[in-house]
């Protein structure tokens, strides 16, 4: 018997754990991002079990489970996050220019909930920064690129278009932001008439400064359903290559117990996991199954990336859950999809991506035919 990579690793997360948790939140993140830079972590990601590996928009993913966006805004520690066993890492939001944010505290842990809410609003040390850590790294591995525009921007539409003609070369796929909601107005870019624009744009600066990379956007789960279905229509038509299904919700479930479940920003973690994982299936029932999906919002487990795999995730990320499980996640992630597959049939994650649908349209759907 083979023993696979995906084995376990000694976990020493409980250990740092409570000095974490004693910090204010965006400390702990910034010291976690300080080991993580100087080589704390294991030093070796071992090999996937081969059930685990898919080939998207030619490029050949290991495993399926990445880091979300806003985890390594400044594209500190991608290769660090890849050694830790994730099959990709987005870096971003990165807007062209600098820019500091909203006031603090502005990070809050919802332990009860298994639940955080930030309010950022897009921090982050610019695209200068961003382009010059991408040109300097040395690792190979799948490191996607999120896009936003600065708070102050005159031309909205500019700012997307820089970061693309900027990193589009240097990006192996790149994430339009249009669904954070600590950017006031940006959510709006998410109507039909100024989202079709929008991404007819990028996809022509695309094609002209960086052929060949895809390009994702990346949609809130608070949508209603007109926006969906009108979202669902235009991106195949204006070219793009995937959906991001979502971001963080503005949305406070009436189950949520924690003292700060009433600050202002976006929730992620446990409490989006069922709005997120119903809005991805919308999302690859009406797009027919036919455009790659990824799956991000209250992953915590196996059983929640398989079901977004089920749903019709090609791809899943996480953020939340790591801060509360630390980076022995990944790998128990890994090592459950693998037997969750095999357990029920499947040779590969392509075949079992959106099999909990019965699509009513002839064609079949992306993951069958590229079998
Ligand atoms: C502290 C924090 C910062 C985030 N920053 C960004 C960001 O800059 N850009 C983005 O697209 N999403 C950002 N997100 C959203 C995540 O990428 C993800 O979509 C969301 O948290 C749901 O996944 P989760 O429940 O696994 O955390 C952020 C989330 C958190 C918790």
């Amino acid at each position: 018997m083979i023993a696979f990579s995906v084995a376990p690793m000694p976990d020493l997360y409980p250990l740092v754990r409570p000095l974490l948790r004693a910090l204010p939140a965006e400390a702990a993140h910034r010291l976690t991002l300080a080991a993580l830079s100087s080589g704390f972590g294991p030093l070796i990601a071992a090999r996937d079990p081969p059930s685990l590996g898919q080939t998207l928009w030619g490029r050949s993913f290991p495993n399926p489970v990445g880091i979300a966006a806003g985890f390594d805004k400044d594209a500190q520690v991608p290769d660090a996050m890849l050694r830790l066993g994730a099959g990709f890492a987005e870096t971003g939001t990165v807007t062209p220019r600098p820019q500091s944010g909203n006031p603090k505290p502005r990070i809050f842990r919802l332990y009860e909930d298994a639940a955080v809410i930030n309010r950022l609003g897009f921090n982050n040390q610019g695209l200068d920064q961003t382009l010059a850590r991408l040109r300097a790294r040395r690792h190979s591995g799948i490191v996607g690129v999120n896009l936003g525009k600065n708070r102050d921007t005159a031309d909205d539409a500019a700012d997307y278009l820089d970061g693309v003609r900027r990193v589009g070369t240097l990006a192996d796929y790149l994430v339009i932001n249009v669904s954070s909601p600590n950017t006031p107005g940006l959510r709006d870019l998410q109507r039909r008439d100024i989202l079709g624009d929008l991404l007819t744009q990028v996809v022509a600066t695309r094609d002209d400064a960086a052929p060949g990379t895809p390009l994702l956007v990346k949609i809130a789960p608070d949508l209603t359903p007109a926006e969906r279905a009108d979202i669902a229509a235009l991106a195949p038509q204006t070219g793009i290559d995937g959906i991001v299904i979502g971001n963080t919700t503005v949305a406070r479930p009436s189950s949520l117990r924690s003292a700060h479940a009433g600050e202002a920003g976006g929730l992620s973690g446990g409490p989006l996991f069922a709005p997120s994982t119903a809005l991805l299936a919308e999302m690859y029932r009406l797009t027919d199954g036919k455009m790659p999906l990824i799956g991000v919002g209250g992953i915590a487990s196996a059983a929640d990336a398989y079901a977004k795999i089920r749903a019709g995730a090609s791809l899943v990320q996480l953020y939340t859950a790591l801060v509360f499980q630390g980076p022995a996640l990944i790998g128990r992630i890994k090592r459950g999809l693998a037997e969750m597959l095999r357990r029920d049939g499947f040779s590969s994650i392509t075949e079992a991506v959106g099999a909990d649908h019965v699509l009513a349209s002839a064609d079949q759907p992306r993951s069958r035919r590229q079998a």
